[in-house]
């Protein structure tokens, strides 16, 4: 088999973490191959609730090869950090490896986050303040510090010995805050280098190899079409170079294209968004505080409460369209039991006009009134359901009609966090 892509198709947190733990049992690897630990993979097992920020969601499985691929942006501290934890609550990490050419946030990416956060005042993108914008503009500026540098030692101090400088100039005379020692950061920096050498390798050849020996290759993205540099609701997106969208998937992989056959688009039963940023279908009311507490809508990252609304299908047909989903995994479903009427986006209102596209700009969004369709929600307690046919006959029509506004088949509905609460429509792969 050759390689599958899971992708976020909203604002993130749709469950990706989920849906790769449980799509991970049919792979023989699993790896990230965008963004950095601003994201936040949950995983509930039978050792307990771990929440992924880099390490790949199939970590759990002993016979799995883990892989975090040349797009992923590395915290050296963070990962260490993770691998620790990991490691203290019984998961091997042996097979976890890490490219050489991933980019390093360094000290001066998590400064300038916070710095250029305040310098923008209102504008302020609400970031995670993990670095990882900065380190993605380092990358396409051509100033970054590689995993290759990273572990070794002379390479990383000529390197910061060029970049340094110029970076605390920037902090200096544009932030006006402190300059960096390149003492303290270079012998910060020296420690990490030997404890992830070990992990460190060729990872796109490792992939490529498994391909060729016809082994199933599950590819973990990171955040939702909806905060993706292009694609997403432009300033207010992340920084991923390679995007998170499938497209970027084989090339933050170091893979060619045509080894992909599906496309796996996670979608969450409602609406979430953390940070700012227009959000047609957000419920600043009872139903948004209830959806929150139903659903317990906290980031996974940074703790922030996640703003809830809706389902918007104009938004998630659009993300459909753009990862060329194959299959749709449909999750939290179980959240919505006991409400008496749900709402779906269908179309918004933008001036005089009704539209059915997802505005390129920001500012047209954030003017987009959203046109509902109501259906009646269902008062049964879904989580213990395992096949589609048993559902509610209101949840069923829910998730169908979602189904025909995304334009694609609806696989998998996930009623719990738990990796058997899950009810498979059609095998995924
Ligand atoms: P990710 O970033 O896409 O991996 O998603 P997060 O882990 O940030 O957030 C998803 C949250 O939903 C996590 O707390 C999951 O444990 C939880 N979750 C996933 N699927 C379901 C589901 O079907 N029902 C419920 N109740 N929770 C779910
Ligand atoms: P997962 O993979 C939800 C959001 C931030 C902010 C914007 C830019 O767990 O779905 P950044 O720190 O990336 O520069 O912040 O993007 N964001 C996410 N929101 N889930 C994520 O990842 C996110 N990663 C970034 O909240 O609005
Ligand atoms: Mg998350």
């Amino acid at each position: 088999m050759p390689a599958i892509i899971v992708v976020g198709g909203q604002w993130g947190d749709e469950g990706k973490g989920r849906v790769v733990d449980l799509l991970a049992r049919k792979s023989h690897i699993v790896a990230r191959y965008s963004a950095g630990n601003n994201a936040g993979h949950t995983v509930v097992n039978e050792l307990g609730e771990f929440r992924l920020h880099l390490v790949p969601a199939g970590i759990f499985y002993g016979d799995k090869e883990c892989i975090i691929g040349n797009g992923v942006v590395i915290d050296p501290a963070v990962l260490l950090q993770e691998i620790g934890e990991l490691e203290e609550r019984g998961v091997s990490v042996e097979r976890l490896h890490i490219s050489d050419r991933c980019h390093i946030i360094m000290p001066y990416h998590l400064l300038i986050d916070r710095l250029d956060e305040e310098l923008r005042g209102k504008a302020a993108i609400g970031t995670t303040g993990r670095g990882v914008g900065p380190a993605f503009a380092d990358k396409v500026g051509r100033l970054g510090i590689r995993m290759g540098d990273l572990i070794d030692p002379d390479a990383f101090r000529q390197r910061l010995s060029f970049i340094l400088p110029y970076k605390n100039a920037v902090l200096q005379k544009l932030y006006g805050a402190e300059p960096l020692s390149f003492e303290d950061v270079s012998s910060t920096y020296a420690g990490y280098g030997p404890q992830l050498s070990p992990f460190v390798t060729d990872t796109a050849a490792l992939v490529q190899d498994a391909l060729d020996r016809g082994e199933t290759v599950l590819l973990e993205g990171a955040q939702g079409a909806l905060l993706d540099l292009d694609a997403g609701t432009y300033e207010y997106v992340t920084s991923s170079v390679p995007s998170s969208l499938a497209g970027g998937a084989t090339v933050g992989m170091g893979i060619g294209p045509v080894h992909v056959s599906k496309v796996v688009g996670v979608y969450k039963a409602y609406q979430t968004r953390v940070g700012n940023g227009p959000m047609p279908t957000e419920l600043v009311d009872k139903m948004g505080d209830a959806l929150r507490e139903r659903g317990w809508e906290y980031g996974a990252t940074t703790g922030r409460p996640r703003r809830c609304g809706w389902f918007d299908a104009v938004a998630a047909r659009y993300s459909a369209r753009l990862n060329g989903l194959t299959s749709v995994a449909f999750t939290r479903l179980d959240v919505l039991d006991g409400f008496p009427s749900l709402s779906i986006c269908t179309a918004y209102r933008l001036g005089e006009s009704t539209i059915r596209t997802f505005p390129a700009s920001s500012v047209a969004l954030a003017r987009c009134q959203p046109v509902y369709e109501e259906l009646p929600g269902w008062q049964k307690d879904t989580r213990q359901i395992r096949a589609f046919e048993e559902l509610p006959p209101q949840a069923k029509a829910y998730v169908e009609r979602i189904q025909e506004l995304i334009g694609c088949p609806i696989d998998l509905v996930s009623v719990g966090p738990e990796r058997d609460q899950a009810i498979i429509v059609n095998p995924v792969f």
